[in-house]
Parts: structure tokens; sequence; C-alpha cells
């Protein structure tokens, strides 16, 4: 709550686009995603926290849905201000403990990957730094967000005389299995939503010399960047870097191997 920062989108100076980055945003296909998400979370949160009987902890759930949605108000003004094509079906959702903790889930899940793309974005100049320092707050937001909600949901299941460690691992496995399948659902249906042909060559340049092993990498110094500016009093989302790790020592073995093949079939006698 005291890392909050009051500002208003409308009121921000959004750049002027060359028409490079114009139709590189306008091709970018997760802003009706975005703005549903972010919006929907905004409502369900702001309900939630109303059935909070601690009036602390009601206070930094106002706060995380008053930030949500500005989230979708930011997108708005983009979208508005660039003439984007959005068509958001924001969901109604019940404002349940299931909910926000579905949603708490979902937001570790994305914002590590986040964290990564939006680095690569930023070194790649893929938009002007006018625009992509606009959003560097909202990157700053999520990262409060989740360490926010994995204290929260310690706390709450202790509260709940949940306080063992397999009775803590259980719920908690299962609920990451679940955020990743939704994000696999949600990937194909962006996939599907996609009518127009991908314009790839947009960020051909982009796309150029960038590896697997570069955005695990990405992903995963972001994530301990914005992590370490926490106190160390606070829990950290643990397991999905944990397996960001093991999937980037996979690749790079896979990278190291497969070096190690093609130079030693190059100095072989033939
Ligand atoms: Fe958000
Ligand atoms: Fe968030």
């Amino acid at each position: 709550m005291e890392s909050h920062e009051s500002y208003d989108p409308a009121a921000w100076a959004w750049p002027q686009l060359d028409d490079l980055s114009l139709a590189r945003l306008r091709a970018v296909p997760i802003w009706t995603l975005a703005l549903e998400v972010e919006l929907g979370a905004g409502e369900m949160l702001g309900k939630f926290a109303a059935k909070e009987p601690d009036p602390l902890v009601r206070e930094a759930l106002e706060l995380q849905g008053f930030e949500e949605d500005r989230h979708g108000r930011i997108l708005s003004c983009m979208i508005e201000r660039y003439g984007l094509i959005v068509k958001p079906d924001v969901p109604k959702q019940n404002p349940t403990r299931g909910a926000f903790i579905d949603f708490g889930y979902n937001e570790c899940v994305d914002s590590v990957a986040g964290f990564g793309i939006f680095r690569l974005a930023c070194d790649a100049r893929v938009f002007p730094v006018a625009l992509t320092s606009l959003f560097q707050r909202v990157i700053e937001e999520e990262a409060r967000h989740i360490v926010f909600f994995v204290n929260w949901i310690a706390w709450d299941r202790t509260r709940r005389g949940l306080r063992g460690p397999i009775l803590q691992a259980i719920p908690v496995l299962y609920s990451y299995a679940a955020a990743i399948g939704r994000r696999i659902k949600g990937g194909a249906r962006l996939q599907s939503d996609q009518t127009e042909e991908q314009p790839l060559d947009l960020f051909a340049d982009v796309v150029n010399g960038l590896t697997l092993a570069k955005f695990l990498r990405a992903c995963i110094g972001e994530n301990d960047r914005y992590m370490a500016a926490f106190d160390p009093r606070l829990i950290r989302p643990r397991l999905i870097p944990a397996l960001i790790r093991v999937a980037l020592a996979i690749v790079e073995a896979i990278d190291f191997l497969q070096a190690a093949f093609s130079k030693s079939a190059r100095q072989s006698p033939t």
C-alpha cells in the first residue's frame, strides 16, 4: 500500500508514433484479451475486497482492484490514442475467494513471461522509449501484485488452519497447474482469433537472433531484479521461476551438445 502511486493515464503524454511503430502496435494480438482481463479483474477485486473482514487487508485488496482497473484505463487510452481495433467482452466474474485465487495464480504465470517480453522489447526498441517507458509502471505494479498475492494466500491459508507445508504445497501445485492450463487454452484462443495473416515481417529484425534461451534468461533476470526490490521478509512466487530455471538448464545443455557435435563433425576427417 505504501508503494502505491497515484497517476491518471488520461493525463499522460502519449507520444506520436511513426508508421512502423503504429503498424507493430496494431499487429500485437493481445490487446482485446489484456483489456478483458484487467477490467474484469478490477471489478471482481473491488467486490471481493468488500467481503474481507480485516480492514487493512480489505484496503490492500481494494487498492489492487483500483490498480487493475487503472491498467484497463491505460489500455483504453492507448487503444483510443492509436486507433487499435479491440472488441472486448469483459466476462462477469463472481467475486469469490476462488476467483481471486485463480486470478492471482494467472498473474504469477503471466508476470514472469511479461517481465522477459518487456525487457526484450525495450532492448530491441520494438517501440519508441517514449511509449515503453509509460508501461514500466504497469510491470512494476504487476510485480507488486504477485508478491502481495503469494503473501496473502499464505496468510489466508494460515488463518483457515492450513498451516503445514503439505497442506500449503498441494493446493499451490494444483493451482499453478490449473493456471498454466488456462494460459495454454488462452494461447490457443489468441491463435484462433487471429484472422489476418500474422505480419511477422514487421518484427523480423526483433525476432532475428532471439532464441528460447535468451527469452528464458530475460524472464529469470528480470524476475530476480524486480523481486530483489521487496522487503526480504516477504514471500516471493517461487514455482514459475524454478520451472524456468530448469527449462533454461535443459535448453543450455541441448545447445551445448549441439555445438559440441557440430564442432566434432566439422573436425572429423571424411
Ligand atoms: Fe493488471
Ligand atoms: Fe495485477
